[in-house]
């Protein structure tokens, strides 16, 4: 599934300004990028395109590959290009998809709030993250598909107390109606834009 974002590909860490760019019209101040991971069926194409197009889905179209879409958001008055990276989950499509951590400036883990393996599945994610992302790059932990709750099987108190041992911020987000999905892109851009001394 995609989003139809324009390929503006760059793999380099640093945060892109506009005055490091020397334009006097910036069409926006920082670029970050930010990098959607998680098991195959979890709903990071729908996240996404619910957050850059207000658009859901119920087919299943898997992702092959990676795949990207572009919104720009104001933070404290500056504008704010994401350009958000929808990876594949399946595990055929791990080479190509865990070259893209490096650029990224961050990271959101989904979970499905009605998979217990998807959960599960967090932990080896976040091997792949350090073995291949920037040390510095901010994580965000998502259980999406929380319009399904009368099929939860992940209770939020247990994600909780999973994501305060890794230190990694986590909220519930329902790409169907929208809950939770402005904030949590949001929420990581103001976390990125805080830890880089230039934009704070
Ligand atoms: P891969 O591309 O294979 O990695 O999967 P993905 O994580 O991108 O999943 P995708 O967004 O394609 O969604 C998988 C299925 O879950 C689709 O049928 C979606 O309609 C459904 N889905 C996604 N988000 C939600 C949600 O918030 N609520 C509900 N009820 N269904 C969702």
């Amino acid at each position: 599934m995609g989003c139809g974002g324009s390929k503006e590909e760059s793999n380099s860490f640093s945060v892109t300004s506009s005055s490091s760019r020397g334009e006097a019209h910036p069409e926006y101040d920082m670029l970050l990028k930010i990098l959607v991971i998680g098991d195959s069926g979890v709903g990071k194409s729908c996240m996404l395109l619910r957050f850059a197009d207000n658009r859901f889905t119920d087919s299943y179209i898997s992702t092959i590959g990676v795949d990207f879409c572009i919104r720009t958001i104001e933070l404290d008055g500056k504008k704010i290009k994401l350009q958000i990276w929808d990876t594949a989950g399946q595990e055929r499509f791990k080479t190509i998809t865990t070259s893209y951590y490096r650029g990224a400036h961050g990271l959101i883990i989904v979970y499905d709030i009605t998979s217990m393996d998807s959960f599960n599945s967090i932990k080896r994610w976040l091997i792949d993250v350090d073995r291949f992302a920037s040390p510095s790059v901010l994580k965000l932990i998502v259980g999406n598909k929380c319009d399904l709750n009368n099929k939860r099987a992940v209770d939020f108190k247990v994600a909780k107390k999973f994501s305060d041992e890794y230190n990694i911020p986590i909220l519930e987000t329902s790409a169907k109606d929208s809950t939770g999905i402005d904030d949590a892109f949001t929420r990581l851009a103001a976390d990125i834009k805080k830890s880089n001394p230039v934009n704070k």
